[in-house]
Formats: C-alpha cells, structure tokens, sequence
C-alpha cells in the first residue's frame, strides 16, 4: 500500500479521483453501520476516511459535489419508522484528534469571538458511544421520540423510547419551556451489553459487535417489547427546538436538565481555557477503563450561549463544539517479510506483509513502510513482533519494534539493490534539481519493468485517462503476462485482431457477451479528447487539470505534438510559449522535454496516433462569473485558508491581487478588514463576504 500523498501535494484529477473513491467508501460504511449495525472499521479509520475527505475538499473546494459525503450527517433512515422532520437538523461535531488541536479549537474560538486575553470557559463532557436521540416534550410531557437519521429526518421510535426507564414521560419540577425538544444518547452499559450477547449466544442467536450497535439495533425494533427488554440507557446533552430560552450556559441547561429528571452524565465538567480542555480529556482518559459504558472521547462546548449563537455552524458541525477523540487503537503482530511494490513512475515503496491482525475491529495484513530511511530509523527487521496503529489516517502503520521479541538471528534489512521484476533493473536514489540525494529509490527500468509497464497501463485506462471498462487490474495483468497487450497502442489492436479475440471467446470466464462489451468499451474510446490523452500518457506533474491547461492551449494534437518535439529540442521560443500557460512551470517544463526525448514515448505515441482519433479541445469559455475578475481577499477567512482561497479564485479563472487599486473587481472582506476595504468603499469596488464568495464560487 503505497503512503496517501500529502493532500498539498495532490493533482486535481488525483483530488477528484481519490474524493470519489472515499466519498464511495464511507458510503458503504454509513450502510453498514446505519443500517446493518455491522461496521466493517473501526471509528478511527472511518474518522480518518472523512478527515482526509474534508482536507481535500477544502483544498479544492470547487470539487465539492452535490452529494458529497460532507453535506450528510450521518445516513438514510429505514424504511420501517415514520420519518420525522427535525425542526432544527442534527447535527455532528468535528473532530480533534491532539493537544494541538484541542488548543487551535480555543484559539479559534477566541479569534472568532475577537477576545483578546479573556478566557472561554467549556464544558468538558465524556463523547458518550452510542446513537443520539431526540425527545420533544410538549408542557413536560414526552410526545415524540425520534433517531437522528440523515441528520435531516429521522425515524419516528417514540414507543421504543418511551420503554427506557431513565427516560422521563412526564418531567420533574417546573420551568421548562412550553416546547423543548431535548437530544442526547441512548447507550447500552458493558455488563447489559455483555449479557445480551450471552443470552444471545445462548439462543443461537446473532450477537452485537459493540454496545454502540448494540443500542441501535435495540432501538430500532419494529415491536417496542423487544426494546423494553433491553436495558438502554440515555444521557442527556444537548436540545433542539424551544419555545424559549431555559439557560445562559451549557452547564445551567445541564443543570435544569438534572432537576427535571433527565439523566446527565455525571463527568461532565465546567473547565477554562486551553488548559482546561487538556486537562478535562487527561482526567477522561484515565477514568475510561473504570466507566460502566463506552466512550470514543470528550466533547468540548463553548460554556456561554451568547456566545455558542454568535458561533454558529460551519456547513455540519458548530462551530462552538469539537470531539476529542481518544487515539485510535494497536495491536501488536509479527512481520512475515517486506516486499517492494513499484509505482507507476518506478518508484519503489518497501511494504510490510504482516502476519494477520485485528485492529480496531479490521484486519490488517498489510502495512505500508513509506522508505528505507524510515525502516532504518525504527530498525524494523523480517521476523520482529511490531505495534500496528490505525490512526488519522486510512493505512495502518507501524509504530515501533517490540525489540525485546526479536529473534535471535533477525538481521537489519538491507534495502535490495534491484527491482523485485524479472529483470532485476537496478534501484537509483532519486536526486533533486539541486543534485541532493532524496528518499525515493526508483527502478531505472521505466518501460523495460513489467511492474512499471502495467502500472502505466493501468493509469492509462482509468477512468479520468481513457477510461476503459471491463480492463481492470486483474484482466490487465493477465494479458500482459500473456503478451497481449504490451503497451497502450496493444489495446486498440487488440479490439480489431479477430483472431486474437477468437481466442478470448474459447478461454474460461470469458465468452461471446463479455468479449463484445470489452471490445465496445475499447471502440467506445477511438476517439478521445486531446486533454483525456495528454493525461493519460503519464507524463510526470502532468495531472488531469494540467493536460487540460496544455489542451486547451494547443487545441489539436499536431499542434500538441510539434510544441512538445520542440520543447524537446530544447526551443527557446516554444519553452516560452509554453512557459507562459497559466500554472505551467518548471518542473513541467522539465518533464514534457524529458519524456519528448525518450524515443520509447515516441514510439508509443506514432502507435496510438495510428490507432485513435484525437479530438481538439476548445480554448476555456471564459463564462465563469468569476473568470477574468481580479479578485482581494482582506479581514480573517473563516472556512478556508488565504491559500486555499487563492487556489480556488484561480481556478475559477480569476486572478488574486494582494492590494486594491483601480483594476480590482471584487474585494472579499471577512471580520478585521480595514484599509482595503476603506479603499474598496472610496473606488466603488463591489464588497461581498466570504459565505457569498463561497456561494459565487459554486454556482
Ligand atoms: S453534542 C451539534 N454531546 O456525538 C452537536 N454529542 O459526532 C450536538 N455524542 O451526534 C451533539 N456524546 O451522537 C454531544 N456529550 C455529547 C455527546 C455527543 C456523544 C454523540 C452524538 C452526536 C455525535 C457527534
């Protein structure tokens, strides 16, 4: 498993191309854990999945789709309960995942408030594990009970909930608010959790994984006495709809809440400062093992309501809350072997083969080991008993040796000299410009390494190159081993050879539908736009939103082709010409002429020339609102960074300027503008917000 790339080093195709598959797979999560109650991973791969998804969104907002997993709470409701509309949506907390972060969340706090020295006070209260639930009580009588659903709807379990001892019908004292729809989690203890599963086990019947899943699935019962049996219980934290306010604080609304008979989670604290919520998670985390339920961590809140208003939400989650998440857990394995897997690019990733285990509820038997520097450092040798952690991020890694397991005879690995294909094609330290030694160790072999041969086959089928169905990595595989297809010209030769096809048709797994499909999906894509081309040749730096830049400025593929023998070549004239491309630089420049130079590209692409037609591109419409328009950011930016607000301006085709003058179309002000936006006044210069540059940005 290749290391994620930085989300700053991303290419926009390799962004859009990576959102679509995590968008893809914390779909299937949510399905899994919504409504099958059967997670397939742990909490801290999901919350890494949907961190990492939220990084690159915000770093190219423009991908930000309709159905992007960011506009969702939670999933879709079953079909089983009526749906209920909540008045006000439920939504979810953002997640932190240190003590950096824990303090970044007070120091944001204190920006956006504009405090200066005054301290926030928080309360601190245990993340309680289960599913959230709303109550609406109506003159203090309970009338409705519904889940939290898609965060929009739920479903309507009033008689289930109504069957939980703690939760009261009818509140205690008086005060309340005529309406007061008051939300918080129903949990399953440990001790009711495991004799559940006992009595389960018991009676042949399917046990829960987790108390969380426990809960839910006892909840959402379609007979209200099968939930009456089960010992849920709920905490209460947090309210929706009132007909009027009933506190100035969080810690008031808990302590009304205790008076009128609802449970509170008695760990919940009062704290200051940063300090404060470090300390308040130190506290939780020890008391964590003795707690009678399960916890993921602590859930920060802004103390005053004043000030949780003034807050607000950003798109999901409000601002005025975070979770501190408790780590994600390890487990400790041994490591069979390490294997080298060579990328498209050769270059070479060391990979640990672990002896199967589970980690927070995955197997992981797979791990990867990033660079030989890396495997030195924590002197990790074949044989070692290693700890595996899944944390903020998607792949497992390991952590560290257990040196006092190790075999007697393990010995430093030695970083092997060669690629692991049949050729056995030396490995190079990759150097910089500079001449500096790098990391990377990269096979020499290019278009000789069978490994580096299909992985360039593979991107030049994806979806975002060719897009070729039915030529997946399997079917790729085997036909390279069979000689089939070679190179990316193979392909379309492939689709004409009847004979060659008539083999195809006799094989296993193969017959007359899928050969005719494979070979649609092929003819399908004869004709191919210059940009989806130019991408898929895989020349390095050269990402999708790059091949669309050269596209469009070249237009036709001659044109394209006699640009590139020139840059090649080493033409002053055409270097500057393409020099002068918007986001085209140097290390473009470099390896357009590189790969120009190799007479093996050459030769692949008078192949596939013969093969294809390749379409012109037109020049961009330029009918973006925003295109052409120079565009200064002033004053704080709440939702991006001032980079991230400058990538996304460009690539909407506005320029950004970093003062006001005459030539300026449009000035973004944000809390703290000052002098521009006085000059932007004094020029008549039209003045939005960020949420309405956001708004702009979109549509
Ligand atoms: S406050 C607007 N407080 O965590 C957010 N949530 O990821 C309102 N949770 O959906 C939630 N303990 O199911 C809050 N003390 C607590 C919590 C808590 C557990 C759950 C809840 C929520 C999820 C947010």
């Amino acid at each position: 498993m290749p290391e994620p790339i930085p989300v700053a080093a991303l290419s926009e195709a390799e962004a859009r191309e990576e959102l679509a598959a995590l968008a893809a797979r914390l779909a299937r999560w949510d399905q899994l854990y919504f409504q099958d109650e059967a997670p397939e991973v742990s909490d801290g791969e999901y919350d890494a999945a949907k961190r990492r998804h939220a990084d690159i969104e915000a770093r190219f907002p423009h991908l930000i789709g309709e159905d992007s997993p960011s506009r969702k709470v939670g999933a879709r409701r079953a079909e089983a309960f009526a749906p209920v509309t909540h008045g006000t949506p439920m939504l979810s907390l953002d997640n932190a995942f240190s003590d950096e972060e824990a303090a970044e969340f007070d120091a944001r706090i204190r920006r956006f408030l504009r405090l200066g020295e005054e301290v926030v006070a928080y309360t601190a209260e245990p993340k309680i594990d289960g599913l959230s639930a709303s109550l609406l009580y109506r003159d203090g009588v309970l009338v409705r009970g519904a889940t939290r659903g898609d965060g929009r709807v739920g479903e309507d379990v009033t008689a289930n909930l109504m069957t939980l001892e703690e939760i009261p019908h009818r509140l205690s004292g008086g005060g309340w608010p005529e309406l007061i729809e008051i939300r918080g989690e129903v949990y399953l203890g440990h001790a009711e959790f495991a004799a559940l599963n006992a009595a389960a086990e018991a009676a042949g019947q399917k046990t829960y994984a987790n108390p969380r899943n426990a809960a839910s699935g006892s909840l959402r019962q379609i007979d209200p006495a099968i939930t009456a049996a089960r010992p849920l219980r709920f905490f209460a934290y947090a309210w929706g709809e009132l007909s009027a306010p009933f506190a100035t604080s969080q810690t008031e609304a808990l302590d009304r809440y205790r008076q009128w008979g609802l449970p509170v989670t008695p760990q919940a604290r009062r704290v200051e400062g940063a300090a404060g919520l470090l300390a308040a998670y130190a506290a939780l985390e020890a008391q964590r093992p003795f707690l009678p339920f399960d916890i993921d961590g602590v859930v920060y809140k802004v103390d005053r309501l004043d000030w949780q208003q003034r807050l607000g939400f950003v798109s999901r989650s409000p601002r005025w809350a975070i979770a501190r998440k408790f780590p994600a857990e390890r487990a400790r394995t041994v490591l069979e072997a390490i294997e080298l897997q060579v990328g498209r690019t050769g270059a070479v990733t060391p990979v640990a083969c672990l002896r199967p285990v589970t980690v927070g509820g995955v197997v992981v038997e797979r791990a990867t080991l990033h660079n030989a520097d890396e495997i030195a450092r924590k002197d990790i040798r074949v044989g070692d008993t290693v700890v595996l952690q899944r944390a903020g991020d998607v792949i497992p890694q390991v952590v560290e040796v257990v040196e006092a397991a190790r075999p007697p005879g393990a010995a430093p690995f030695v970083f092997p000299q060669t690629c692991p294909c049949d050729l056995k094609t030396p490995l190079m330290r990759e150097t910089t410009a500079s001449g500096a030694e790098t990391i990377v160790r990269r096979c020499t072999g290019e278009f000789a390494c069978p490994f580096q041969r299909v992985e360039h086959l593979r991107h030049f089928v994806s979806r975002r190159a060719f897009d070729i169905e039915g030529l997946g990595e399997k079917q790729l595989r085997a036909f390279f081993d069979e000689g089939l297809i070679r190179g990316p010209a193979d392909i379309f030769r492939l689709a004409r050879d009847t004979d060659a096809l008539d083999a195809l048709r006799q094989r296993d797994g193969y017959g007359e539908t899928s050969v005719a499909n494979l070979v649609a999906a092929i003819e399908a894509r004869r004709a191919v736009p210059l940009d989806r081309f130019i991408f898929a040749l895989g020349i390095r730096h050269v990402g999708e939103s790059t091949a669309l830049i050269l596209a469009r400025g070249y237009g036709e593929a001659a044109a394209f082709r006699t640009a590139m023998d020139k840059v090649a070549a080493g033409d002053a004239e055409a270097i500057a010409e393409l020099d002068a491309f918007d986001q085209i630089g140097d290390a473009v420049i470099q390896a357009a002429g590189a790969y120009f130079r190799e007479p093996h590209n050459l030769r692949l692409i008078a192949d596939l020339e013969a093969e294809l037609m390749i379409l012109p591109v037109a020049p961009p419409r330029g009918d973006s609102a925003l295109s052409g328009k120079t565009v200064v950011f002033t004053g704080a930016l709440e939702a991006m960074t001032r980079d991230e607000a400058k990538a996304q301006a460009e690539a909407l085709g506005a320029k950004v300027a970093g003062s006001v003058s005459r030539k300026t179309d449009l000035v973004v002000a944000g809390p703290g503008a000052g002098s521009k936006l006085k000059q932007a006044a004094e020029l008549g210069i039209e003045v939005i917000t960020e949420a309405q540059w956001l708004e702009r940005a979109r549509s």
